[in-house]
């Protein structure tokens, strides 16, 4: 058995900055509304046309640089993202072409929120056994786009944002390590944050009434979302630091999913840690999905807050209900 580790981390957002008074602007709400409730201040938003491959190479090639490997040395694609191109094929095969890698095998997830560690997970099981030895992994969102940007939408439509993260999961020969992930998941909730069309089951799966009656965009059970983030997040984080006899204090960083910040301090307060080490960049991107956690991990080493050799744990809860989370030595 091998060990894997993340050996090089990037990050792209698009330069359009959206900020809560601009959605003053496009529907009846206020900064202080969504400051109050989620910590959002403003998110990026494409300018269109731009899809999730395109928004995710210039992260892509920021974590090859930083990982120190070439682009030919990739042995595998993974995409993890709500927001893909099209209905079929996934956003990793466009991805592949963008990178110029044909031949190199690539695969979608779509786990929303839980992404990026459903992925990792992934990765470090083909890295473990030695299939692979360099697995880009890349978390990416274009949600602007298909959120209802009037009143009717402004429950969800000040959540979210467009971003893009990338790592490299290689294998490793030093003291970095992903010691355990642990992913989780419960479908009686699947309508509780959610898209319901275009649909499966039935032909044609996109009406103009489909349209007309607003299923294209998401809808949100707010409350139940909440209740069910500040229990499980915390349950989640426990789970990774028992899988390593770590207790809370052994722990330099938690980086949960950027879903709300009230929903952070909640999981800060219920686990007994300071907020200085639970990272948040929330206030800048919003809720970017499966972006979020390789946009925060890249942010905090950029802050500094993450330096090599410290104890982590990432942690995420999102529609599916999906959760998940993952202890790593970075
Ligand atoms: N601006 C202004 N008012 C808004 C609004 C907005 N963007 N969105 C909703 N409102 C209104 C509601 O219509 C409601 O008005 P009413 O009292 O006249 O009916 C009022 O604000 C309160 O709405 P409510 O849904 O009770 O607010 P809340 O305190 O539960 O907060 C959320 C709403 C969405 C912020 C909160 O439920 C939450 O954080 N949920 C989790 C969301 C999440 O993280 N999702 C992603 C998970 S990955």
């Amino acid at each position: 058995m091998f060990r894997s580790k993340i050996a090089g981390i990037g990050k792209h957002v698009p330069e359009n900055v959206v900020t809560n008074y601009d959605l003053e602007k496009m529907m009846d709400t206020s900064n202080e509304w969504i400051v109050e409730r989620t910590g959002i201040h403003e998110r990026h938003f494409v300018t269109q046309p731009c899809g999730a491959a395109e928004l995710a190479l210039p992260a892509c090639e920021k974590a090859i640089l930083r990982a120190g490997i070439e682009k030919k040395d990739i042995d595998f694609i993974i995409v993890a993202t709500t927001t893909p191109e099209h209905l079929f094929p996934g956003t990793s095969s466009f991805l592949q072409t963008l990178l110029d890698l044909p031949g190199v095998p690539t695969l979608d997830i779509r786990v929303q929120c839980s992404g990026f560690i459903y992925g990792l997970s992934i990765a470090d099981q083909f890295i473990k056994t030695g299939q692979y030895q360099n697995i880009l992994l890349v978390g990416v969102e274009v949600q602007s786009v298909g959120l209802n940007l009037n009143t009717e939408g402004r429950d969800i439509a000040v959540l979210f944002g467009d971003g893009a993260g990338a790592a490299i999961i290689t294998r490793s020969d030093d003291k970095s390590e992903i010691l355990s992930t642990h992913l989780y998941g419960d479908g009686r909730y699947a309508k509780d944050l959610w898209v319901d069309a275009p649909v499966g089951y039935q032909s044609p799966r996109i009406s103009k009434e489909m349209i007309d009656e607003g299923r294209i965009y998401p809808k949100m059970n707010g409350r139940q979302v909440f209740k069910h983030a500040i229990t499980k997040f915390p349950k989640v984080v426990m789970t990774a630091l028992k899988a390593n006899n770590w207790t809370i204090e052994d722990v330099d960083l938690v980086v949960p999913h950027q879903a709300n910040m009230r929903i952070t301090e909640s999981v800060a307060k219920r686990l007994g840690l300071p907020l200085e080490k639970v990272f948040s960049n929330i206030h800048k991107y919003g809720n970017t999905t499966a972006a979020s956690i390789p946009l925060a991990l890249d942010d905090a080493c950029a802050e500094q807050k993450l330096k090599k050799g410290d104890k982590v744990v990432l942690a995420t809860f999102g529609s599916g209900f999906t959760w998940s989370s993952a202890a790593i030595i970075w």
